[in-house]
Formats: structure tokens, C-alpha cells, sequence
């Protein structure tokens, strides 16, 4: 429980409620009153920046306190659910308690790669310190954390293994969009050319499917929990993905140095995840699920034998980047900073990981992604 000590330590610190803010207003005020900062030039308020962005800067410019807030509600976020695939199929231990494991969820994720656990563990973990860190941060800095836990209100797994806690996502009804295969494979698009990509299953676009068992009753038959785990191996390489393009894409707008410094080392993290879960889900078992239908195609066979499909290939190709004047280059895709938080977090809806969450989440999200995207270098 050294973690849950840990983020004790930081709401004792800022005197924030663990649960239950009254009100994202009330919740900033607080941070402030107790981290006494507060003096905002009059001149900050004409950029248009939301005024509780104002409210939370303390001693960081008003852009980059938005922006380390965002990240850490995204953080918070992907610990959420990391935590929730780790209590069924990573490793319970003291670096990242909760759960009890379900064997048979555990053996089929371990059908991509033997040590599918060990890397669910380390990536939870590594999330769990990604948002603690920006959080302890911007409290050094006068500026008032992100805490989520008003909105932990979704049901946990039914199954044997989980936690039975209030959560943040859900990951029980999952739109995967797979086309970061086909976008890191290709040597003539990019998404910041307003290029599009197919996806590498195309099934996981057209429905809502789980990722973890349900229940006991997700444990069988045997294609079925194994299409779950394949579920997860795609979806892993979703979401580190969208890390590693989110983090190079606000760096260009911070100010202080380091505050960049911050995000140019956190971001390369998500990028060695996207690179581990990328090569592991191209090792799912091509299969249909009986209970419903979806396809996890063979992606080394016809028609998807071609270089934009390949398993193997999962180093980035190079592509087109900034004008086609120039030579193409091995780079992270997109990275295109004007409305990155916004795309981000639009991203994330459309996964269906808050399905069933509160119109005050999202509205509490919309405002972080979108003073997020108001901040400017310098400004
Ligand atoms: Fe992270
Ligand atoms: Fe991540």
C-alpha cells in the first residue's frame, strides 16, 4: 500500500478532500488558500485562458499549470484502468497491490507473450508515478493537483480476481480504433496531413467489447476469453500510442524549460510502451469470438500480407513530416499541437472508456483539455 501512502501524503499536504469535492471551484480555491499563491497579473486574463486555469497556475505560468494538469488527469486516468488489468492479468504485488489475478485471463494474455504479465505490472506502476509526480509538482509550484476521485463511479469486473471498487473507466465495453498499425507502417501518409489509416481489426470499430472478463462467465469458451485478451494485447497499443503522441505534441507550447524537461522525459516512456505492446499484439492468435461475432484476422496472410499490416514490422516507418519538400523521417505521428488535448481526450471517448461516466466528468475533462490547448509558448 506504499502507493496509496504516497498519494495520502499529497492530499495532506494541499488539505484536499480525498473524496467528494463539493465543486471543481471550491476543490481549486482550496489548493490555493493552502499552497498560498494566487497573484495573477492582470495581463494573464486577456488570452482567453479559462479563469480557473488562472486560479490554479501558483507559481508556473498559467499554460504550463494547465497543461501538467491535464496530463495528470490523463495519467490518473490510464492508472484507473491499467490498475484494473493488472488485478486480473498482471502481477499483485507491493508495487502495485490490488487483486487477486484470474488464471485463466492471466494464461490468455500470456498467449501473446510469455511475460505479458510482468509488462502489465511495470506499465501500471509506471502510470501510478506518472500522474503522482506532475501532482506533487505542481504542488511544489503553488498550483492546485488534479484529483478524480469524485468521479470514481463505475462498476468493477464481476470476476473472480478484481477489486470490488468504484472506478474511472470502463473497459468492459471497448471501441478499439486499431489504425496506429497501419499509421506506423506507412511511408507516405501522416496524420497531421490529414492522412487516414485502415485498421488492422476492423471488427474492434464495430461494436463494444470487453477486455477484461466481465464476470466468470467471460472465462470461457476458450476463444472467447482468448479474443478478451487480444482485446487488451490491441487495446494496450492504443492508448500508449496516444501517450506518445500527446506528449511531444503539448511540449510545444510549454514555457518554462523545466516544465518541458518534464514532459520531453515522461513522454519517451509511453513511447518504449507503445513499442512493447505494439510487437506483443501482433502475436494475437487470429480466432472469432463465438459469443459475438468478432474477428481477429491473420494479418501476415492475404489480404493483409503487405508491408502496411506486417507483425514484425514495428519499428516506425519513415513518412512524410512537416512538407513533402523534404526527405521522408522516422518520426512519432501526430505531433501536431493546436488542439492536441482536445484530440486526446475525444480519442479516449471514443474508445468507450467512460462509457457510463457523468456529464460533470466530462464537462470537469473539457475544461482541463481545453485551457490545455489555450496555453502558448511564452504566453
Ligand atoms: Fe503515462
Ligand atoms: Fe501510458
Amino acid at each position: 500500500m506504499a502507493q496509496n501512502t504516497q498519494k495520502g501524503k499529497i492530499m495532506e499536504h494541499t488539505g484536499q478532500p480525498s473524496q467528494h469535492a463539493s465543486s471543481r471551484r471550491s476543490f481549486l480555491r482550496k489548493g490555493l488558500a493552502v499552497a498560498g499563491a494566487g497573484t495573477i497579473s492582470a495581463g494573464l486574463l486577456a488570452t482567453g485562458v479559462p479563469a480557473f486555469a488562472e486560479e490554479a497556475s501558483g507559481g508556473l505560468t498559467p499554460g504550463d499549470a494547465a497543461i501538467l494538469r491535464f496530463l495528470s488527469a490523463l495519467e490518473t486516468l490510464e492508472t484507473d484502468f491499467w490498475q484494473q488489468y493488472n488485478e486480473l492479468g498482471g502481477i499483485q504485488d507491493s508495487e502495485v497491490p490490488g487483486g487477486s489475478g484470474s488464471a485463466k485471463y492471466t494464461a490468455a494474455l500470456a498467449v501473446l507473450d510469455s511475460d505479458m504479465a510482468q509488462y502489465i505490472h511495470d506499465n501500471t506502476e509506471d502510470e501510478f508515478t506518472h500522474f503522482t509526480f506532475i501532482n506533487a509538482y505542481l504542488v511544489s509550484k503553488g498550483a492546485a493537483p488534479v484529483n478524480l476521485d469524485q468521479f470514481r463511479t463505475l462498476p468493477s469486473s464481476k470476476a473472480t480476481g478484481a477489486q470490488q471498487i468504484k472506478r474511472l473507466t470502463n473497459l468492459m465495453q471497448l471501441t478499439v480504433d486499431t489504425s496506429y498499425w497501419t499509421k506506423y507502417r506507412s511511408r507516405t501518409k501522416n496524420p497531421d496531413f490529414g492522412d487516414t489509416f485502415p485498421p488492422a481489426v476492423p471488427g474492434l470499430l464495430q461494436g463494444q467489447f470487453p477486455a477484461i472478463p466481465r464476470s466468470d462467465a467471460d472465462l470461457s469458451p476458450k476463444d472467447h476469453i482468448q479474443a478478451i485478451a487480444n482485446t487488451a494485447g490491441f487495446h494496450f497499443a492504443f492508448i500508449e500510442q496516444g501517450g506518445t503522441s500527446i506528449y511531444p505534441s503539448l511540449a510545444q507550447r510549454v514555457t518554462h524549460p523545466e516544465v518541458l524537461r518534464i514532459l520531453l522525459s515522461i513522454g519517451p516512456t509511453e513511447t518504449m510502451h507503445f513499442q512493447t505492446w505494439q510487437d506483443k499484439a501482433g502475436n494475437a492468435p487470429p480466432l472469432t469470438d463465438p459469443t459475438n461475432g468478432l474477428v481477429f484476422p491473420d494479418l501476415n496472410a492475404p489480404p493483409f500480407d503487405t508491408q502496411d499490416f506486417q507483425t514484425n514490422l514495428i519499428m516506425p516507418e519513415p513518412t512524410i513530416f512537416l512538407s513533402r519538400k523534404f526527405p521522408p523521417v522516422s518520426i512519432i505521428r501526430p505531433t501536431e499541437t493546436e488542439g492536441a488535448a482536445m484530440g486526446a481526450l475525444k480519442a479516449l471517448t471514443d474508445d468507450g472508456l467512460f462509457r457510463g461516466q457523468s456529464p460533470t466528468f466530462f464537462a470537469f475533462m473539457h475544461d482541463l483539455a481545453q485551457a490545455a490547448d489555450a496555453a502558448r509558448h511564452g504566453g
